[in-house]
């Protein structure tokens, strides 16, 4: 059997990790893939964003089964041409994904099928928005429409905030067309919760619940990132949360969107009303996805054929009670500039402690020697019998690996350990 699998992230590390350890032993392409992911496919040097050479790529390979990480190629339709040219793919359709791809068309649907989510406005024009914000309550969140790679949301403290945002998106273009509509939402307190579920186009399945760590510094400070850690644990939903989240986001949504396949990811907040949903991503989450996967004891290639052959109803997930945490290494200056090209050591020493996983994010293979090339670097994963262990075990190989400007958090997962005192 071969499987490829779009993108080159830390997310996409899990998915191949996952894949390899199957018991039907495919053979597994990434495209383009990275330094780690090298290890377990065979790294095929086509952007995750080029839809045809893709399709042609998998029609000449005769690949049996691809998996799409990432959001923009799923916007730009790879689902569709891939079914079209009868090739099997596990994702939603463009129109399907635009649950993410268009804020706007997200809050409607929300509005329409009745999802708890944040009170919200749209707005076409920046005089529009404007004129709303003067009679607004702070803090507010202003969100372009379109995607933007994690730059598409500013929570604004006071109206000038608000208005900077707006001028941003709307005037100054900074995110191009994604900017030229905005959602501006009642800004949402509590503590936030990645929610997935595995769809086949009728039944779903859930996964367990992880909470990501946005923000760049220790105590959730600084600019929102690409994500800076998240953990996994049985305790971040309540029985009653979970049930809410089943009932009033996920049913109604795979209802209304018919045929909705591949992965759904809620953001959600839980808010003292009960759960709220933030945004809806049509792929998994960087890095929910290497705390996630970890915790799957079912063959993941079982659980992705049962998927394009829509048979997703009799399957029984089965996971692991322990608990799991990924730490991010980032160089220095992330989210902004950073210096690329350095050597990373202790890799192999890393590995070699109990229940140690790294998955690599931005890493180049050259000659045999790993080297930095982005901001975001590893995910340095561990489970454990407890979130406590499984935090030691990935902080002791945080300390093993080295890189000039390496970087990272230190408190991932404390507020999951104060919730269980
Ligand atoms: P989104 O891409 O919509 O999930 O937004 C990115 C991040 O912005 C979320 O993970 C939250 O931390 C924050 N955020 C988005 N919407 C709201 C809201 N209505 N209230 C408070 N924070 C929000
Ligand atoms: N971890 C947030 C995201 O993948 O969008």
């Amino acid at each position: 059997m071969k499987i490829l699998v779009i993108g080159s992230g830390g997310r996409e590390h899990a998915i191949v990790d996952s894949l390899a350890r199957s018991s039907h032993k495919p053979k597994i392409y990434a495209a383009p893939g990275n330094g780690g992911i090298r290890e377990l496919a065979e790294l095929v040097p086509i952007s995750s964003d080029d839809v045809p050479a893709l399709a042609e790529f998998a029609e000449t390979h005769r690949i049996d089964l691809t998996f799409v990480g990432p959001e923009v190629p799923l916007s730009k339709g790879v689902v569709d041409l891939f079914r079209n040219k009868g090739l099997k793919i596990v994702g939603p359709k463009a129109d399907d994904a635009r649950l993410e791809s268009s804020k706007s068309f997200a809050k409607q649907f929300f509005k329409a099928n009745q999802i708890p989510t944040a009170d919200f406005q749209e707005f076409t024009t920046a005089q529009g928005a404007y004129a709303a914000l003067e009679s607004s309550r702070y803090p507010i969140v202003v969100k372009a429409d379109g995607l933007a790679a994690g730059k598409g949301v500013v929570v604004a403290e006071n109206r000038e905030q608000a208005m900077a945002a707006v001028q941003q998106f709307m005037e100054a273009k900074t995110l191009g067309n994604a900017g030229s509509k905005v959602v501006i939402e009642e800004f949402l307190t509590g503590e936030e919760a990645s929610f997935h579920v595995f769809a086949d186009g009728a039944a779903f399945q859930s996964m367990v619940a992880a909470q990501d760590h946005k923000r760049r510094f220790d105590g959730d400070t600084g600019p929102n990132t690409g994500g800076m850690g998240a953990y996994s644990v049985d305790t971040i939903l309540s029985a009653q949360d979970h049930e809410a989240v089943l009932n009033r986001m996920i049913r109604p949504t795979l209802a209304a969107a018919h045929e909705y396949t591949g992965i759904l990811y809620a953001g959600i907040m839980l808010t003292a009303d009960g759960p709220k949903l933030l945004e809806y991503n049509a792929r998994f989450g960087d890095p929910e996805t290497q705390v996630i996967l970890p915790r799957l004891k079912t063959d993941l290639v079982d659980v992705l054929v049962d998927i394009a052959e829509h048979r997703l109803a009799s399957r029984r997930l089965e996971w692991r009670t322990e608990a799991s945490a990924t730490v991010v290494l980032v160089s220095r200056g992330y989210p902004g500039r950073i210096e690329p090209g350095k050597q990373i050591s202790g890799l192999e020493e890393a590995k070699r402690i109990e229940g140690v996983t790294v998955f690599h994010a931005e890493t180049r293979w050259e000659d045999g020697k790993i080297y930095t090339a982005g901001g975001r670097v590893l995910n340095v994963t561990a489970r454990g019998a407890t979130l406590t262990e499984a935090l030691d075990r990935a902080y002791l190989a945080t300390g093993m690996i080295d890189f000039d400007g390496k970087d990272f958090r230190k408190d991932i997962g404390q507020k999951g350990l104060l919730k269980q005192r």
